[in-house]
């Protein structure tokens, strides 16, 4: 299995937002399916102490790019610098959230997560593919959230980035058919990860290493996946249920959880 998987996928993975969580993980098990990697993230010390860890403990070999998504020229300088690495599979992870009553958000940070939710895996996605389709195999997996299967009030902001990602990873599963690249959107529910320490009314948390595991295991079942069996189980209720309902019934649910 980890043969094919590595002759299919490899030789090399690129992971976006390896610095924590969700993609730290895909890093983990990238490397223990025997890839190399590129790594982004901001916190270059974190993928440096990554690197040396995989390298100690499965000899694979990382190429660390320091990346702010932030900034809307950084996708087109990771494809520079990792132009003439054979990248078989582009794993597109890095995000974050703001959450709370849409009008109360910062317009600066909104705009910022923007660039960083849906820019960034819209133009590597863009810059990569022509690269997939010359060696005629490979993979995209973009991490999107199941926020992103509905809009989810009081995460309006967020909910709508992850929507794009949806949508953009389903139209390009349909575009790639039959080209030997397979394309996963993944969607998240509550995973244990920085993003979200602290916050409050979580059940069913899931460990960023499984929603990985999972996530690669089911890279040719696309176009969605949803990681976890509670949530898979509860927004396909929510989407069978007339919208107005449904947003009404979660609208009312957040506002109880705050206490308004
Ligand atoms: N945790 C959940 O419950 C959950 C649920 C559904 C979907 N997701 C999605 O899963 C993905 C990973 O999130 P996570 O939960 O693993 O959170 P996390 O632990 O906070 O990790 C986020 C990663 O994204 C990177 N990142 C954030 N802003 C960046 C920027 N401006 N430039 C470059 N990299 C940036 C971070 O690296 P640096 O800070 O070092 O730059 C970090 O490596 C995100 O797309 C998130 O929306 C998470």
């Amino acid at each position: 299995m980890t043969d094919r998987f590595r002759e299919h996928y490899g030789p090399v993975a690129l992971v976006t937002g390896a610095s924590s969580g969700i993609g730290l993980a895909f890093a983990e098990e990238l490397a223990a399916r025997g890839f190399e990697l590129v790594l982004t993230a901001r916190r270059t010390d974190r993928l440096d102490a990554l690197a040396e860890r995989l390298f100690s403990s499965h000899g694979v070999r990382t190429t660390v790019v320091g990346a702010d998504l932030g900034d809307p020229g950084t996708p087109t300088r990771i494809l520079e610098e990792t132009d003439g690495i054979d990248i078989g599979l582009v794993v597109s992870n890095a995000g974050f959230n703001i959450k709370g009553a849409f009008e109360a958000l910062d317009a600066a940070a909104m705009a910022r997560m923007l660039t960083v939710n849906c820019h960034a895996p819209m133009q590597l996605a863009h810059g990569l593919i022509p690269r997939l389709r010359a060696r005629g195999k490979g993979g995209l997996l973009f991490t999107a959230s199941v926020e992103g299967l509905i809009g989810c009030p009081y995460s309006a902001a967020y909910s709508a980035t992850k929507a794009l990602v949806v949508a953009l990873g389903e139209a390009l599963w349909g575009e790639m058919l039959g080209t030997g690249i397979d394309v996963l959107t993944l969607c998240p529910g509550a995973t244990d990860t920085e993003a979200t320490a602290g916050m409050e009314g979580l059940a069913n948390l899931q460990s960023p290493a499984e929603v990985a595991r999972l996530a690669l295991d089911h890279i040719s079942e696309g176009p969605t996946f949803v990681p976890h069996a509670h949530y898979r189980a509860m927004f396909e209720a929510l989407r069978a249920r007339p919208r107005r309902e449904a947003l009404a019934g979660m609208a009312e649910g957040m506002r109880r959880l705050a206490g308004n």
